[in-house]
């Protein structure tokens, strides 16, 4: 393929539709791996293609990686293997003899930015370690576990301001406190409809304590906010009187005779045209791309562009210094985790023939593993050459 040719492609990553899908997110109670808990919401909603039978017949990249026992690349995330083995030692730990934490992240903790750009393929990997923040009796621990070593490295009570991430148990029980409570429910039914959309709960925050269970403070300033009368805005499918009729549109492919372009090496590290990057889900920050690095077109070295980069780097406040604003930050990544709302995408639905997939390996409250499948896809896209000068 020529040169100018090349630039007409752009390489489309996708994390797509992050619901607060409580009900497929394992809690600490859930018994996970191997089942399947997704049904029937772990599925988009903009299918257009009925006939799955073809689906299943179409080629499809699948990676496997997280089922490898061994890591090959210095950022690749953590395995099911070594999530379990943190989650033995953390148990064995002295300090958690009475009562087990609640896991609030469980990650690698990188090697620094020197030991891996010093790394090269075939040389040992830099020793893994996780690191965890862990809530128990009120009081957040970050802890290092060195997986060689078999033990807690480092240990730190927090004694400043800040609080982990949230759990899926502490979402489900903030939403069980505000639903059973009785203000919160008249202020609800005193603004009327379903859709939210329309008609937005607006000027409304209601504040749980998470430790007690309860509701300590209740902001109601939406009063007399200018919103459309709640007549015909009612938008679920029951309330229709007749769902309107589309013509079927007639099935469209895009060919890739010889197969794609990209290649993905020891299931994270991808290689597309004179692109390398490694690539890898995150629970907390989504989809993370590190060591990003272009082959220069004239000196022919690889030139490094990017160490690492998040989607929360698209970081967007939403400006607005209202008390029922300010704390709303983009895709609530911060709050909920990018990666642990992320569904799983649904071949030739959400992405092309020819996508490689990639599953996340996350982690409960209680410290297990779970397989998140097919949450990140990668394809490559025709663009009709917007990048072209002319
Ligand atoms: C990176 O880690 C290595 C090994 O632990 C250490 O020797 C080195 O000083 C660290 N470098 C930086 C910049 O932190
Ligand atoms: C909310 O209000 C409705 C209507 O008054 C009532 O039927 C329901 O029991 C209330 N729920 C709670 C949790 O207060």
């Amino acid at each position: 393929m020529e040169k100018s040719s090349i630039l007409r492609f752009t390489f489309i990553f996708a994390i797509i539709f992050f619901l607060f899908a409580y009900s497929f997110y394992p809690s600490s109670k859930s018994e996970f791996l191997g089942s399947s808990p997704c049904f029937p919401w772990c599925t988009s909603k903009n299918r257009i293609y009925s006939n799955f039978d073809s689906i299943l017949e179409n080629p499809v990249h699948k990676g496997t990686h997280h089922h490898h026992s061994t890591s090959l690349q210095p950022l690749d995330p953590l395995s099911v293997k070594e999530i379990n083995k943190v989650r033995t030692i953390l148990s064995s730990y002295a300090h958690f003899a009475s009562s087990f934490p609640t896991i609030h992240s469980l990650v690698l903790d990188e090697p620094n930015k020197t030991q891996v750009l010093a790394w090269n393929k075939g040389d040992p990997l830099p020793p893994r370690k996780a690191f965890a923040i862990v809530l128990l009796n009120g009081q957040s621990h970050m802890l290092t576990v060195d997986l060689n070593l078999g033990q807690v490295i480092n240990h730190a009570i927090n004694s400043g301001s800040g609080y982990p991430a949230l759990t899926m148990d502490d979402i489900s029980a903030a939403l069980k406190v505000t639903l059973a409570d009785a203000e919160f429910n008249k202020s609800i039914i005193s603004r009327g409809t379903p859709n939210f959309y329309m008609r937005p709960i607006e000027g409304l925050t209601v504040t749980v304590d998470l430790d007690q269970k309860k509701i300590v403070k209740f902001s109601n300033t939406g009063r007399g906010i200018p919103i459309p009368k709640s007549s015909n805005t009612d938008y679920r499918y029951t309330a229709q009187v007749k769902p309107p009729e589309l013509k079927p549109l007639n099935p469209m492919s895009i060919e890739q005779p010889k197969g794609p372009s990209f290649i993905v090496e020891d299931g994270h590290v991808v290689k597309w045209s004179n692109w390398v990057f490694h690539l890898k889900a995150d629970q907390r920050a989504g989809m993370v791309i590190s060591r990003a690095t272009v082959q220069d077109s004239e000196s022919g070295e690889l030139r490094s562009v990017m160490y690492k980069g998040f989607s929360s780097e698209l970081f967007v406040s939403y400006m607005d210094p209202d008390e029922h604003w300010y704390f709303k930050t983009y895709l609530d990544g911060g709050e909920y985790g990018l990666g642990a709302t992320s569904l799983s995408l649904v071949p030739l639905n959400d992405c092309p023939r020819y996508s490689y997939y990639m599953d996340g390996v996350f982690v409960t409250s209680d410290g297990k593993p779970f397989v998140q499948s097919n949450i990140i896809c990668l394809f490559e896209r025709y663009s009709g050459g917007i990048l072209r000068s002319q």
